[in-house]
C-alpha cells in the first residue's frame, strides 16, 4: 500500500457525499450526489480518489473509474467508455438491457451505431442511454463513478457527467470528477464551469507541516523525520508529489541539496506553458519563492518597469542548487 498522509477533511466531505447520496438510507435519494476534487499536478487527487474508492468498496460499494488522456488523441467519450465499460462488465443483465445508442461510447455493444458531435439530438439519446445504464446499476448496489483528469476530457464527457447529475436518479449513484484548474482547453472549461456549479467542490491544498513529517516518517523513517521534515516542509511548500521526490532524494542521495529530476520536469513542463510576459514575472519574482510560486498559479500579466530588472534573474531552478540551509536565496521548488 503507497504512503498516505492527512487529507482528513476531502475525505470527510467526500464520505459524507457517498452516505448521502449513495449509501443505504442517504438523505438526499432521487440525485446522483456531484463532488469535483480540484488541484494542480501532483497535490494529490488521484491518490484521495484511490483511498475513497477503497473506502466505498470496503462498504459494498461499486467503483468504476475513468481516466481522461490527453484530449486531442483520445476517442470521444473516453473516460465513459472506460467507466461503463467496468460497470457493464460486472453486470450482464444491465448489460444485455443498454439501449443501442451506448455502443457510441462502449463500442463494443453495438459496432454500427456512430454519433457526433454535430448530432445534437443524437447525442442527447446517447446521454440518455448512458443515464439509465448507471440507474439501473445504482439500483442493484451504490455506485460510485470516479472521471480523472478532466482537464483532458473531451466535451461530450463532461457535458454527460453533468446531463446525469441533473436527472431524477431510481438508484444510488455518485459522480466525482477531478481536474487541474486552468488546464483545459476553453471548450472544455466552459463545460467545466457549468459543472462545478453544480457540484460540491472539493480543492486540494499542500499538505500541512505535520502532515508532511508524517510523509518524511513513512518514505526515509524516523531518523529523516527529525532532521529533514522543516526543510522538505520549506521546499515543497506541502506539495506532495515534490515532497515525496525530496524524500526519495534523502533517501537515497543523502541530502537534499539539488532539485529532484522528476520535479524538474514536471516544474519544466508547467514553465513551458507559460507566455512570454509570465515568464518574465517568474524570473524577476524567483529570488522570492513565494511571490513566484502564486505568480505560476495565477499566471499573472506581466508588471511593468521593475520586472524587466534582470539583476536577480536566476539562472533558474534547472540549473542552481539549492542549499541545504533552507534554499533562501534561491528558488524554491514550490515554484511550478
Ligand atoms: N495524501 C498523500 N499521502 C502521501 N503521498 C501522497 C498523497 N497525495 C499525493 N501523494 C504523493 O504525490 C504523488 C502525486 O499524487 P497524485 O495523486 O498522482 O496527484 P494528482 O492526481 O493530483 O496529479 C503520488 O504518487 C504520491 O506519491
Ligand atoms: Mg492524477
Amino acid at each position: 500500500m503507497p504512503a498516505f498522509v492527512g487529507r482528513t477533511e476531502p475525505l470527510a466531505r467526500l464520505t459524507a457525499a457517498y452516505q448521502a447520496h449513495a449509501a443505504p438510507g442517504g438523505t438526499v435519494p432521487g440525485w446522483a450526489g456531484l463532488v469535483l476534487v480540484i488541484g494542480e499536478a501532483g497535490i494529490g487527487k488521484t491518490t484521495l480518489l484511490t483511498r475513497f474508492a477503497s473506502r466505498v468498496r470496503a462498504d459494498g460499494g461499486t467503483v468504476v473509474w475513468g481516466t481522461c488522456w490527453d484530449g486531442d488523441q483520445a476517442p470521444a467519450w473516453w473516460p465513459w467508455t472506460q467507466a461503463l465499460r467496468g460497470l457493464l462488465d460486472r453486470n450482464p443483465e444491465v448489460s444485455d438491457a443498454a439501449q443501442p445508442e451506448l455502443a457510441a461510447i462502449v463500442p463494443e455493444l453495438d459496432n454500427h451505431s456512430s454519433v457526433t458531435e454535430a448530432d445534437a439530438a443524437a447525442r442527447v439519446r446517447v446521454f440518455d442511454a448512458a443515464g439509465q445504464t448507471l440507474a439501473r446499476a445504482a439500483g442493484r448496489t451504490p455506485v460510485v463513478v470516479i472521471l480523472d483528469d478532466l482537464h483532458s476530457a473531451d466535451q461530450s464527457s463532461v457535458e454527460l457527467m453533468r446531463f446525469v447529475a441533473h436527472q431524477p436518479q431510481l438508484g444510488a449513484l455518485m459522480l466525482v470528477g477531478a481536474y487541474r484548474p486552468y488546464e483545459a482547453p476553453p471548450g472544455v472549461a466552459g463545460s467545466l464551469a457549468d459543472l462545478a456549479s453544480a457540484a460540491e467542490l472539493v480543492p486540494l491544498q499542500g499538505l500541512s507541516a505535520e502532515e508532511v513529517a508524517d510523509l518524511v516518517r513513512v518514505i526515509a523513517g524516523e531518523a529523516a523525520q527529525d532532521h529533514w521534515q522543516q526543510l522538505v516542509y520549506e521546499r515543497s511548500g506541502g506539495h506532495p508529489f515534490y515532497a515525496r521526490e525530496l524524500c526519495q532524494l534523502f533517501a537515497t542521495a543523502g541530502n537534499l541539496t539539488d532539485v529532484p529530476a522528476a520535479v524538474r520536469e514536471v516544474i519544466g513542463r508547467r514553465l513551458a506553458r507559460l507566455s512570454p510576459e509570465c515568464d518574465t514575472v517568474l524570473d524577476a519574482a524567483a529570488p522570492h519563492p513565494r511571490w513566484a510560486y502564486a505568480a505560476a498559479r495565477a499566471d499573472w500579466p506581466p508588471c511593468p518597469g521593475a520586472i524587466h530588472d534582470r539583476r536577480h534573474r536566476p539562472t533558474a531552478l534547472r540549473e542552481r542548487p539549492c542549499r541545504p540551509d533552507g534554499c533562501r536565496s534561491g528558488p524554491a521548488t514550490a515554484r511550478g
